[in-house]
């Protein structure tokens, strides 16, 4: 039986798990139910080791779980049960058929629709958690509209802007909660139980209500400026490194002026993260159809300049440690796309470790929490020798080099004497992440290649 306090979350992964626990124990009062057909993650929600990584995480699910919060694989049961259906399942990019490489490949998502018309037995709100091409809401009401029950379903947009390893802190106490909904009147009271939710924690003023294209379309451009402004630090960066400028200097300097700001300014091996590309190649994708060729070229650019400055970064590398690094150890200190997480997708991480693997090098890999991904991520490279270290100085013993490509913060923290006096020599750093002090490392003894800076060399 349906129950007007029941809230689903289709999807437990990065966005619907954090999401939920939180809504769960912010609202007491609401039974929240967190459904996936992926046993092996459902299973793991129920114990302490949760499928994801993510700082203080586990504290909010342990004081919901049980009472509010379940976790389950029968997501018809919850369809029917829910009032409120969130859906969070992943929308990768196509890789097949029309739009293969661009597009939203959104057979999930649809999925789902024809699984709440056949589970559903009363009226329903679906919110469109995951990241959706504008005017997805438009279909799913489409396929949600051909019941054959009389059944009415109100299709919301509210985008999660939250960002892995700071999730359950963005969520506290967001930017901005921002829901979309049809101008109907029925439309407006959807959006109104959905504001509801959020508004037992996040201040009025910090809810933001627009019609659903809109609110559709600004998760997709949020994403895009947040990646535009990396990949024009790092386009800088390279002009630093013709010219001896500092990017650190260069980057600290713009950002003062308070037009500009300092977030998202630092550069770097280039972004990685399971959306900026997907969504960007997305909104790329999109302009295309809707015949904007200059403004789909213009947002294609930041995708390029990012694999430009990944690709700069292992060229780099291997020029440097005269021109071969075949046969050599080379330590690589962080897997995941960035810190405080253990999701690798999209990791620039991924793609310097295939160059260096075809460069013939021994790779030795240590992350403090994404270990398990990098070895599914980089299985393809069966003729390769990669060891994965539990310890960073097993994995630098012997080493000619480390490339630091997480801005892990225990990094900074290790005993580079230490590390130093067990490495091939001459040594090298490649801090992918400018997040050394280059000139105590410098004074130790290695040749320390920054992003966007001077190498100090002793060669
Ligand atoms: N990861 C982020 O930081 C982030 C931030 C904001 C928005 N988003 C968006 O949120 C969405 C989800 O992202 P994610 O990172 O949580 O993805 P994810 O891959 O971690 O999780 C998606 C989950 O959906 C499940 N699923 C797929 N089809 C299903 C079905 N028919 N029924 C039940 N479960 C199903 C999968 O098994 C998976 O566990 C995407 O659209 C993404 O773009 C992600």
């Amino acid at each position: 039986m349906q129950s007007e306090k029941t809230i689903l979350c289709i999807g437990a992964g990065y966005v619907g798990g954090p999401t939920m626990a939180v809504i769960a124990d912010k609202c007491p009062d609401y039974k929240v139910i967190v459904a996936d057909i992926n046993p092996k993650r459902i299973e793991a929600w129920k114990t302490d080791d949760l499928p994801i990584y993510e700082p203080g995480l586990l504290d909010v699910v342990k004081r919901a779980r049980g009472r509010n919060l379940f976790f389950t694989t029968d997501v018809f049961s919850a369809i029917e049960e829910a009032a409120i259906i969130f859906v969070s399942v992943n929308t990768p990019t196509k890789t097949f058929g029309s739009g293969a490489g661009r597009a939203s490949d959104l057979q999930y998502w649809e999925k789902t629709a024809r699984d709440i018309i056949e589970h559903s037995k009363d009226n329903k709100i679906v919110v469109e958690k995951s990241t959706l091409p504008v005017r997805t809401a438009e279909a799913m009401s489409r396929i949600l509209r051909s019941n054959d029950k009389g059944l009415k379903f109100e299709v919301l947009s509210n985008p999660e802007f939250l960002a892995e390893g700071t999730a359950i802190a963005d969520l506290d106490n967001p930017d901005r909660v921002l829901v979309g909904a049809m101008q109907t009147e029925t439309g407006m009271a959807a959006l109104q139980k959905v504001v509801e939710i959020y508004a037992r924690w996040v201040p009025k003023e910090k809810i933001i209500t627009t019609n659903v294209w809109s609110s559709e379309l600004t998760k997709l451009v949020s994403n895009a400026m947040l990646a535009q402004r990396i990949s024009s630090v790092n386009s800088i960066s390279a002009f630093c490194e013709k010219t001896d400028a500092n990017i650190r200097e260069v980057s600290k300097a713009v950002s003062m002026d308070s037009r500009i700001g300092s977030k998202f300014l630092n550069a770097s091996v280039g972004f990685g993260g399971s959306c900026f590309k997907k969504d960007i190649l997305n909104l790329v994708y999109l302009c295309e159809h809707y015949n904007l060729p200059e403004v789909a070229q213009y947002w294609e650019q930041v995708v390029k300049m990012n694999e430009y400055q990944e690709r700069r970064f292992a060229k780099r590398v291997v020029e440097n440690m005269f021109n071969t690094v075949a046969g050599k150890k080379i330590a690589v200190f962080g897997f995941a796309f960035k810190a405080d997480t253990g999701d690798t997708r999209e990791s620039p991480a991924i793609y310097v470790t295939e160059l260096l693997a075809e460069e013939k090098a021994n790779i030795a890999i240590y992350d403090p929490k994404a270990i398990e991904n990098a070895k599914e991520d980089l299985a393809h490279l069966t003729s390769a020798t990669i060891e994965y270290c539990n310890d960073p100085y097993q994995a630098a013993e012997g080493a000619h080099a480390i490339l630091i490509l997480t801005e892990w913060k225990e990094f900074k923290e290790y005993d580079y004497k230490k590390i130093y006096s067990k490495m091939n020599k001459p040594a090298f750093i490649f801090d992918g992440r400018n997040i050394l002090n280059t000139k105590e490392l410098y004074e130790l003894g290695f040749n320390v290649f920054s992003i966007g800076q001077t190498p100090l060399t002793h060669l």
